[in-house]
């Protein structure tokens, strides 16, 4: 897994040279993210002038994105926002810059490799390669690829969607003046880096040109904000689904209870054979937009000054004095609320 990098801007740091066998040199790089498990990384790669790799594929997944400069892959000349998938195995033709350029790379599934090649391998996924000039040939979309959705003003493009994982790499701008003042966290992990401009989040700050993040799953982020806009690559790894809140202090445990709870409230009879081990838990995870205090009048009282002197802060579908329910849990022991 990789660890939470954020914020981090890659302009903070120098390029290193690529040794890996098998890369050309004039390959320079700024690890960006890295998992020690697999060796998957993201990294801003500079491309110096007269850069020349010999045909070849990955042994893993890869996506390239050039972020300034021109590339020429084969004879095809590709500027900044083209965008490549490559399946692993999937050979490229020679791959130049003359004057040299900026790309992202993205090595999902394991370490960055060249295998010299001017065939694919036996088993690669050919069908899976697409390339696109992003920038040029995509127009942009509403952000509500999924709901609940973004706030408008946020665009996005959708470069490649995996349709077992639901993964999605995806370009995304935020309009001049965009805002969003919920909280946000995912049942996956995301990924992002600055294309151009710049966007505030309450918990990270700004993040620049050249500004990157790989968040894993449950952390929350936003309220968001964009003064003049800003460009960016997102990537997630499995599907993208906004559990959007108000608690700026839920911890990812917290988080990642609210989803399950979710879950078993939508699905309850997934939830029922896939996560619940040992028995029926009757109350499930805990929600905490559903257990937590809130303030003001609810119910027609005071719920944080009960009149009776205990809090309201604990907030159940049924009631445990209700012997006779189903619900009823093996191990009930006494709890600290008054329902009744
Ligand atoms: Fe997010």
């Amino acid at each position: 897994m990789r660890p939470h990098i954020e914020p981090f801007c890659d302009r903070d740091v120098r390029f290193k040279n690529m040794r890996l066998p098998g890369f050309a040199t004039g390959m320079r790089y700024k690890m960006l993210s890295f998992d020690p498990e697999t060796g998957g990384c993201t990294m801003s790669v500079q491309l110096d002038a007269g850069y020349r790799q010999a045909p070849g594929f990955s042994w893993g997944e890869r996506e390239l994105t050039v972020i300034e400069g021109e590339l020429q892959v084969g004879d095809r000349t590709c500027r900044k926002g083209h965008y490549f998938f490559l399946p692993a195995g999937y050979a490229l033709p020679e791959v130049r810059s003359d004057k040299g350029c900026l790309v992202l790379e993205m090595h999902n599934t394991g370490e960055p490799s060249h295998e010299e090649s001017t065939e694919h391998h036996p088993q690669a996924q050919v069908d899976l390669y697409h390339d696109v000039d992003s920038f040029m040939d995509i127009p942009w979309a509403m952000g509500n690829v999924t709901k609940p959705s973004v706030a408008a003003g946020c665009l996005i493009k959708l470069l490649n969607y995996n349709p077992i994982s639901h993964a999605m790499t995806f370009l995304y701008c935020m309009a001049p003046g965009f805002w969003q003042d919920n909280i946000s966290y995912h049942d996956c992990a995301e990924e992002s880096y600055h294309l151009w401009g710049t966007s505030w989040m309450m918990q990270f700050g700004d993040i620049p040109t050249g500004g990157y993040f790989w968040r894993p799953a449950y952390i929350n982020h936003g309220a968001f904000a964009s003064e003049f806009g800003c460009i960016a690559l997102g990537r997630t790894d499995s599907k993208l689904f906004n559990h959007f809140h108000y608690n700026p202090w839920s911890t990812p445990v917290e988080n990642a209870d609210r989803s399950l709870a979710r879950i078993y409230q939508r699905d309850p009879l997934l939830y029922k054979w896939a996560f619940s081990k040992d028995h029926n838990h009757p109350h499930g995870p805990e929600d905490f937009e559903q257990t937590m205090k809130r303030r003001g009048d609810e119910d027609g009282h005071d719920t944080e000054h009960a009149s009776d002197g205990h809090r309201h802060d604990h907030w159940h579908g049924h009631h445990h004095s209700d012997h006779d329910s189903p619900h009823r849990h093996p191990l009930d022991e006494p709890h600290d609320d008054h329902h009744e």
